[in-house]
């Protein structure tokens, strides 16, 4: 089988390139990547020749159009994919998450081509700290920011290009995603870089909202689980029961780095700050049978804080530009 990754340089899509390079070795692979500020080869230099890499843009017609001719399978990682830029600028979001999807549908619709759509759970919006309740495929549409908007613009392109088109097409929302790889823009690695730099880990507000960790590695056999046994046109949440508040979260990471547990300072909150996610993914669970291999967020914590420190050349080189970039907004 081949397929096409797009952002398949960045975080959680070289992870899967990753995952599927050692564990389907009958697949060949083919990323789609911009190199943002957000991919970075490197990621992917491991692989050798494993893997085909073409620096281009999802919103290219021309480009993505030849691509999906070469190609069985699209499995659609790339976005802009950080909340905190997406208050600064939001045009980009708009750009790559709405005009690069419409750019990939088109083109699959062209050529009869299975696509896969990977999306999040914040098009949900929040839920109240002391709601009992979890997102599930049926909670409606709520988003809150450019980001969070955008992709859920982009799952209603999906929808409606299954409906209207016919397209072979399934859709993931997950919840956030930990693990190696991940830009040091982001709350964990950003404070496991923190204390490895000697800087205090930064708490937004008072540190109290929530969020539920996965470790990426389960977010990707999720991802093949629904490829596999998904049923078309369908939506499963992905999720691993790692409700967690964002204090805990650096508690643990100071704890592992042998640091006081309260070596950390608050800052200004982000404006429109989700209060907490929470994902039920017992549509997944049940009725396709996946399990994650992380059901500790403990141990998938210590061994990201472990590559984290083996692997400084790999973050050290974007570190300062993204701490001076949150000392502008006082974060
Ligand atoms: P990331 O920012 O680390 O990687 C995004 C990749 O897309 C980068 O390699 C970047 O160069 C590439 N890219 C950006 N614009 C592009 C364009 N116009 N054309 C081609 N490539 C482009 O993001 P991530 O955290 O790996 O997220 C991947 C996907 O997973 C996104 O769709 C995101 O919405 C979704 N997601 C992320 C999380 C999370 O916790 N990180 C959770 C759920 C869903
Ligand atoms: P983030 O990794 O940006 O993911 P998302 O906004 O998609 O959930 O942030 C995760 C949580 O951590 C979110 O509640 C914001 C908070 N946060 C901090 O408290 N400090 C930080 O330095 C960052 C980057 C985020």
């Amino acid at each position: 089988m081949r397929v096409l990754v797009t952002g398949g340089a960045g975080f959680i899509g070289a992870n899967f390139v990753h995952q599927t390079v050692a564990e389907r070795p009958d697949t060949q692979v083919t990323v789609l990547d911009a190199l943002t500020y957000a991919g970075n080869p490197t990621s992917l230099a491991p692989l050798g020749d494993a893997v085909t890499l073409v620096q281009g843009d999802v919103a290219d017609t021309g480009l993505v159009d030849r691509l999906v001719t070469e190609t069985d399978l699209v499995v659609h990682f790339a976005a802009e994919s950080h909340n905190d830029n997406s208050l600064e600028d939001p045009f980009p979001f708009v750009r790559t998450n709405l005009v690069g999807t419409f750019t990939l549908l088109e083109a699959v619709r062209r050529h009869g081509v299975r696509y896969h759509h990977i999306s999040t759970d914040e098009v949900y919006g929040d839920l109240e700290l002391d709601d009992p309740g979890r997102f599930t495929e049926d909670t409606p549409y709520n988003p809150s920011s450019p980001y969070s908007s955008t992709k859920a613009g982009s799952d209603l392109l999906v929808r409606a290009w299954v409906r209207s088109f016919g397209i072979q097409a399934t859709l993931s929302n997950c919840s956030n995603n930990y693990g190696p790889y991940q830009h040091v823009e982001k709350f964990i690695p950003r404070q496991i870089t923190n204390v490895l730099s000697g800087i205090r880990p930064k708490l937004y507000g008072q540190g109290h909202n929530v969020r539920d960790w996965i470790h990426v590695e389960d977010h990707n056999t999720a991802v093949w689980t629904i490829i596999d046994k998904g049923r078309p046109g369908e939506t499963y949440l992905i999720g691993a029961d790692g409700e967690m508040d964002n204090r805990s979260v650096v508690e643990m990471i100071l704890e592992l780095t042998g640091r006081p547990a309260d070596a950390y300072d608050l800052v200004a909150d982000r404006p429109g700050h989700d209060l907490r996610y929470a994902i039920d993914s017992t549509k997944l669970r049940t009725e396709l049978g996946w399990t994650p291999r992380y059901p500790s967020f403990h141990d998938g914590l210590a061994a990201t804080v472990d590559w984290y420190r083996t692997h400084q050349d790999w973050w050290q080189a974007d570190k300062a530009a993204v701490e001076a970039r949150y000392a502008r907004t006082g974060q």
